[in-house]
């Protein structure tokens, strides 16, 4: 027998990725936070339900104003979720289960209460000085033109204490780290060798494009034709060009990469937050250099209907060719829940979910999607979501208009209240005596994983058969996908095919019931039971799709 291909036989090819908000998944201890012990005690739920790789968001050291991705630490962990046994434990306890493990690295930034930012604003002259990107203002105006993530505010923020402003690229309390101080990069690189060794598979790596700006901190051009980027509620007016993918960041993705090497045997992987077109994304790529995947955002807000699936997935097979992968997202911690964008909507949810899990590349589940959570309501003014906060000096009604017309949740603690594991007052994620840190969705009775398992036909059942037909059919995990041209506008179809196994994907978005011609063989997974084949066509009833082998 041949030996498998290394380009196109690893194991993150043909994975699937679930990912989890800690302080969100389960409460081990009774504080209305969920925790590290509440994962473990989880990971067979995942396992039993298919998922192969569990990406969980940051648990390090933090003063939690940005829930994590604001570090004060990056080698210990917050006591409300554990410690770093725990961390261990969660490693081995997967891999017992033959589960893949990623951490979040938020290597752009830390909090501005670590000790090295402590230190470094202290004084224009102490060793750490150089850690963080300082400027001094040009008279009266801030160094460049770099807006902050919310568009709204500039990145430049003014410290009394050294009489200069520090850049922060997300918001003010998280620091840009200055890679081109070289002790700031061996350290960081001696971060992810700390959590390496200790066993984990791989990193999501935060904010990645931003990590290496222009050293002479040039102005950003003007956007002649101003965007409305996600999440954000006014348009983008400058073209991040010296901010953002940077010739050096794609040199430092290669240097990251090199020190997962240091690792190999299991193969250690590099999944990038990156923004940009296919083509730039592309360029974060190698094929062993590199980052090994990138989130292609473009799915988390999408546009329910079949053309605009078809457009995408033509463009990402055109610019990510096997043996690259596509890496396919609906929602995640930040943006809005897939399933509110559909209104709440079950049969289209498992639309999706068909999608997601039989197109090539590797497909990226938020917790809480596989019983169809949606977005729980949380008022600004009880926000605690630092990025919400920001819009503060909005009215509600104005806030809630603009998030009704952006289509999409400015209030990321929309998406991450608790788990729905049942229908009890708080969902089974803490006890009833404890107050969660996030309210919890009314929706629970009939969306959480009590009222859904063993259900023919839930949104979780569809999942489980969905995973385990990818798992067990070469042509899902690892074909190849060439679209059918011949399907009704509203239909999208594509067949995948490897050696020896083909199958046939037919998604119907729209109200009314479809046909096709199809030369298919047995209808595999039907998310209607009155979808069915007759005489060479297939009848597809709205918003149903079908799984045949062909
Ligand atoms: C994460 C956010 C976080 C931000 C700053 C991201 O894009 O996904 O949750 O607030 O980076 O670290």
């Amino acid at each position: 027998m041949p030996s498998p291909d290394p380009q196109t036989d690893r194991w993150w090819h043909r994975t699937t990725i679930y990912q989890i908000y800690p302080r969100s998944y389960f409460d081990s201890n009774g504080d209305g936070i969920g925790d590290l012990p509440g994962i473990i005690g989880k990971l067979d739920y995942i396992r039993d339900l298919g998922f192969e790789t569990v990406w969980v968001s940051p648990f390090f050291a933090s003063p939690q104003v940005d829930f994590g991705y604001d570090i004060t630490d990056y080698l210990s962990v917050a006591p409300e979720y554990g410690s770093v046994e725990d961390v261990d434990r969660l490693v081995d306890e997967a891999h017992a289960r033959g589960l893949k493990v990623m951490f979040d690295l938020v290597l752009n930034h830390t909090s501005d209460q670590h000790p090295w930012f402590v230190e470094s604003r202290s004084s224009r002259n102490n060793p750490k000085s150089d850690w963080y990107i300082w400027a001094d203002g040009k008279g009266r105006r801030r160094p460049n033109n770099w807006r902050a993530a919310n568009l709204i505010s500039s990145a430049w923020n003014f410290c009394p204490l050294r009489g200069q402003y520090y850049l922060a690229s997300f918001l003010s309390i998280q620091p840009d780290l200055n890679y081109h101080h070289p002790d700031v990069k061996q350290t960081m690189l001696d971060v992810v060798r700390f959590w390496l060794r200790k066993g984990v598979d791989g990193f999501r790596l935060d904010m990645f494009g931003s990590i290496i700006k222009d050293r002479d901190l040039r102005n950003n051009p003007f956007n002649r034709r101003p965007r409305f980027m996600e999440g954000t509620p006014v348009p983008e007016l400058f073209v991040q060009k010296y901010n953002l993918n940077t010739e050096e960041t794609f040199a430092f993705a290669r240097e990251l990469r090199a020190v997962c090497a240091e690792f190999d045997n299991p193969e250690r992987i590099l999944l990038g937050e990156v923004f940009g077109s296919p083509q730039v994304l592309r360029r974060y790529l190698g094929g062993d250099d590199g980052l090994q995947l990138v989130f292609l955002f473009d799915f988390l807000r999408y546009s329910y209907n079949a053309d605009f699936f078809r457009r995408r997935i033509a463009a990402y097979e055109r610019n990510f060719p096997g043996p690259l992968q596509p890496t396919y997202v609906l929602s995640n911690h930040d943006r809005t829940r897939s399933c509110s964008r559909v209104d709440g909507d079950l049969r289209k949810a498992k639309v999706l979910a068909v999608l997601l899990l039989t197109v090539r590349g590797v497909p990226t589940v938020y917790m809480g999607e596989e019983v169809g959570m949606t977005n729980t309501p949380v008022p600004l003014a009880q926000a605690q979501d630092i990025l919400a906060k920001s819009f503060a000096f909005l009215p509600e009604g104005a806030f809630q208009a603009l998030q009704r017309i952006l289509k999409e949740t400015l209030n990321r603690d929309e998406v991450r209240t608790p788990m729905q594991w049942d229908g009890s007052t708080h969902a089974g994620f803490c006890p009833d005596n404890v107050t969660p840190w996030l309210p919890i969705n009314e929706n629970r009775h009939e969306r959480s994983v009590a009222a859904q398992v063993g259900k023919d036909g839930s949104l979780l059942e569809l999942h489980r058969n969905l995973l385990h037909l990818r798992r067990t059919h070469p042509a899902l995990h690892s074909g190849d996908l060439t679209m059918m041209e011949e399907t009704p506008l509203d239909v999208l179809g594509y067949r995948r095919r490897a050696e020896n196994d083909s199958t046939v994907v037919f998604l119907n978005f729209s109200d009314g019931l479809a046909s096709v011609r199809v030369d298919a063989g047995d209808i595999l997974i039907s998310t209607d039971s009155a979808n069915h084949v007759d005489d060479g066509t297939l009848y597809l009833h709205p918003h149903s799709a079908v799984i045949a082998s062909a």
